[in-house]
């Protein structure tokens, strides 16, 4: 009888993982309150707001401008920092296409640096060697909720005169020394797709503790108004970025566990840490000793195919699956992204910057390649299970290594369209 599920052996995973989204009758009432309301729009709203000054108080910031998503949380701050055309902006190669398509939306230049290789997260000494005399921005990108080095990265935009973003899309609540992320630098964003860590469908979040920032960004998000102005008064360029009643209302909710849920995929994923760090050829992601909480938007692990009997990550994948352990496909690295790849991406740009040569798309990127196609994600619901679920999951990823030979014997499954 096969041992391996994928080879017709029994599941490792017996008991099902939590749902995902969660709700109660929490979220159920506060919709009802908004359709009975009858305000269903953020403008005259409450709750919207609410929810801002809610997301940003437990973020230690001042103010919060919620938007329609993590994307436009992006593009909102950068219009509200000022950078276009001829302006560069420096940010992971390793991330969601959003962090550099924000860039190009403005009319700048994303320019893509490789990663540190135990943590995923942008390498601050390729961000300062990548400093011109056009660069205006720096985005870190809190990898599945691991903190970027925010120490160095400060000291670099402080000492270069550059704005710093937090991409924190998969960090709610994480923390660097004690700190919530988000505001260490210019602004922190935040997405609330379905995926995240709390959400409402789609939903994005800009926070900042500066007031001159804050005002542009509320700006921008909402047409070009300004505060206490005439509604149809529009004094920057603008666009329509609100969030709704509906999602500012069932966000309030979702806020509400947030702590709770948070201390859980910590404590879960360590658990993880100690459980797959025996398991020959995996390697989790490692915890900097200063992000003193994870928000674990995913638990990442690497899988070195030469010790597993030369299985490919889309086969382990395949076993996995097969066991019953969710799992969540890598980026691929940006700059191989058929945009850049055919150039698609210059149209975005003007003058000299839209013709020259970008040095950057032709280097080898070794960290963000092995993150990219060699490592595995459990989505976060999976870490919000108990001790059990996550024994279960050690289980199982046990047993593929014990049976990675019988596995790299069968055809091998798809390759990733992206590649
Ligand atoms: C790192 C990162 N940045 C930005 C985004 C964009 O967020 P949204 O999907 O809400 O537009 C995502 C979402 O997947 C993300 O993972």
């Amino acid at each position: 009888m096969p041992e391996l599920a994928l080879l017709g052996g029994a599941k490792s995973k017996r008991k099902p993982f939590p749902e995902w989204p969660q709700f109660d009758a929490n979220e159920r009432r506060a919709l009802m309150e908004v359709l009975e309301s009858r305000v269903w729009w953020r403008t005259p709203g409450t709750r919207t707001l609410e929810f801002e000054q809610a997301f940003a108080k437990v973020h230690g910031a001042r103010h919060g401008v919620a938007v329609t998503n993590g994307t436009a949380a992006l593009e909102v701050t950068i219009a509200a920092l000022g950078i276009g055309h001829g302006d560069e902006v420096i940010l992971p190669n390793f991330t969601f296409v959003a962090t550099a398509s924000a860039v190009l939306f403005a009319n700048a230049l994303p320019v893509l640096v490789d990663v540190a290789p135990e943590t995923y997260c942008i390498d601050p000494d390729l961000v300062e060697a990548a400093i011109t005399s056009r660069t205006k921005a720096i985005i870190a990108v809190h990898m599945g909720g691991h903190p970027a080095d925010l120490d160095r990265l400060s000291e670099i935009a402080r000492r270069h005169n550059l704005s710093l973003v937090e991409d924190s899309s998969h960090a709610h609540a994480s923390e660097w020394r004690g700190r919530r992320i988000g505001t260490f630098g210019a602004a922190g964003t935040f997405s609330f797709q379905s995926s995240k860590l709390m959400t409402a469908g789609e939903g994005g979040m800009i926070i900042s503790n500066d007031d001159d920032f804050e005002r542009q960004a509320r700006s921008v998000h909402d047409c070009g108004r300004m505060p206490g102005e005439w509604f149809y008064s529009h004094f920057i360029y603008g666009s329509n970025y609100r969030l709704s009643e509906w999602q500012g209302a069932v966000l309030n909710v979702q806020l509400a566990r947030l702590d709770e849920q948070t201390k859980r995929r910590h404590q879960n994923a360590r658990v993880l840490d100690k459980l797959l760090c025996e398991i020959p050829g995996i390697t989790p992601q490692k915890i900097d000793s200063r992000c003193t909480r994870n928000g674990q938007y995913a638990y990442i692990f690497h899988v070195n195919s030469k010790e597993l009997a030369g299985i490919s990550t889309e086969q382990f994948i395949a076993a996995m699956n097969a066991e019953g352990i969710p799992n969540q496909a890598s980026y691929p690295p940006l700059h191989e992204l058929h945009m850049f790849r055919n150039g698609e991406y210059r149209k975005r740009l003007a003058g000299a910057q839209a013709s020259e040569d970008h040095a950057f798309l032709q280097q080898k990127f070794p960290h963000t390649q092995r993150a990219a196609w060699e490592t595995v994600w459990i989505p976060q619901p999976a870490l919000l299970g108990d001790e059990e679920d996550m024994h279960e999951i050690a289980a199982a990823l046990r047993k593929i290594q014990r049976c990675a030979k019988e596995i790299t014997a069968q055809p091998l499954a798809p390759a990733r369209a992206a590649r």
